[in-house]
């Protein structure tokens, strides 16, 4: 079964290429590089040893979205464009708005037009905001988003549960991801961030790295075991696996409008000093780092119950901290020597 991959060349879009096509499916990506880099059809094509079908357009784009569904057959699609920087976001929000809801609406339409019923749609745990009770279970009420690109996962969320309640003929799943670290074992593909990382992990290797002098922890006085925030920090390569228990699921419903919201995490906390401690101990090497003031805008402690996952799913994580760390050194060590011998 063909399925569109809205952001295919991203970090999590294209781990998930890799594990649908493991599952059988096949994946189509479409990519406009906005926030991406065509290096990773290379990357996926040495996992894979051959290349992946593969449109350049922009999933704003009507006549272009309309023409690729004409031309594939598709089963379903996975909706990972938009922009997702979130301090961008509070700067640039009508750019967000404008982007991240038409492409979903557009996708929606198309969807319908050409009769697509199963779609899986990238959500945030941004949505519950500071939880008042740990773990957030999906039941857990969302808050008033923190940023524009907050609001437009919380937007798209209703967008997509108002045509599944007004019985349009779609089936479709939100997957609430906690924080994704890591990368393909193989260090061939990862995170790719533009300019200085706003993400804890890409700032801890790209420092281990060199390429930044110091890493600063934001703040050390918060009400958790050593001070630090506390997160739930998810394999990429796991979350990527989710998606496909996604559209099985969607493949098995009987109904022809359903909708249903899933946390995706490991279900356990890690503070931001426990990750730079197993960094340092599973890479063996030391970080530069300093405690600074918070980040405005951070919440103390997050982290996923994952029942409902691992019980309707049958979805659970099973990578560690550990092995994530491994995997994003791995990944950045090999993205600087592929920058040394291009520059040699
Ligand atoms: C993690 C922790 C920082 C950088 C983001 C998105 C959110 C959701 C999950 C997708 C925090 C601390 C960070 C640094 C630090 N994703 N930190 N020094 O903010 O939990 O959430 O990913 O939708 O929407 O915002 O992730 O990686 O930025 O921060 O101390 O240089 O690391 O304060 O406690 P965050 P993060």
């Amino acid at each position: 079964m063909k399925i569109l991959v809205t952001g295919g060349a991203g970090f999590i879009g294209s781990h998930t290429v890799i594990e649908l096509l493991g599952a059988g499916y096949e994946p189509v990506i479409l990519d406009n590089f906005s926030n991406s880099n065509r290096s990773v059809l290379a990357g996926l094509r040495q996992i894979l040893g051959h290349d992946v079908p593969f449109y350049e357009a922009d999933c704003n784009d009507p006549e272009a979205l309309n023409a690729i569904f004409e031309k594939e057959n598709f089963g379903g699609a996975i909706h990972f464009a938009a922009h997702k920087a979130v301090g961008e976001s509070v700067a640039k929000p009508l750019m967000y708005y404008r982007n991240n809801l038409d492409s979903t609406l557009l996708l929606l339409e198309t969807m319908q037009q050409h009769g697509v019923p199963n779609l899986v749609f990238s959500s945030s745990c941004t949505v519950y905001g500071q939880p008042e009770h740990l773990p957030v279970t999906e039941d857990t009420p969302r808050l008033p988003a923190q940023s524009p690109y907050g609001n437009t996962k919380a937007i798209c969320e209703d967008i997509i549960r108002d045509a599944v309640y007004a019985k349009a003929p779609i089936k479709s799943i939100a997957l609430r991801y906690f924080n994704p670290i890591g990368a393909h074992p193989s260090g061939l593909i990862g995170e790719l961030p533009l300019g200085v990382p706003g993400n804890l992990v890409p700032f801890i290797t790209q420092t281990a790295a060199g390429l930044r002098e110091k890493l600063t922890v934001f703040g050390n006085d918060y009400n958790t075991p050593d001070g630090t925030c506390v997160r739930d920090f998810i394999h990429v390569v796991d979350l990527a696996k989710a998606h496909v228990q996604a559209l099985r699921l969607l493949d098995s419903r009987e109904e022809t409008s359903y909708y249903d919201i899933f946390n995706v995490g490991t279900g356990h906390g890690n503070t931001v000093l426990e990750v730079i401690k197993t960094f340092e101990e599973v890479n063996q090497l030391k970080l530069n780092y300093s405690i600074g003031p918070r980040r405005p805008g951070d919440v103390e402690k997050i982290y996923a119950q994952v029942d409902k996952v691992n019980n309707v799913m049958g979805w659970r994580a099973e990578k560690t901290l550990a092995e994530s760390l491994q995997d994003a050194w791995r990944w950045e060590q090999n993205l600087q020597k592929q920058k040394t011998s291009v520059s040699e």
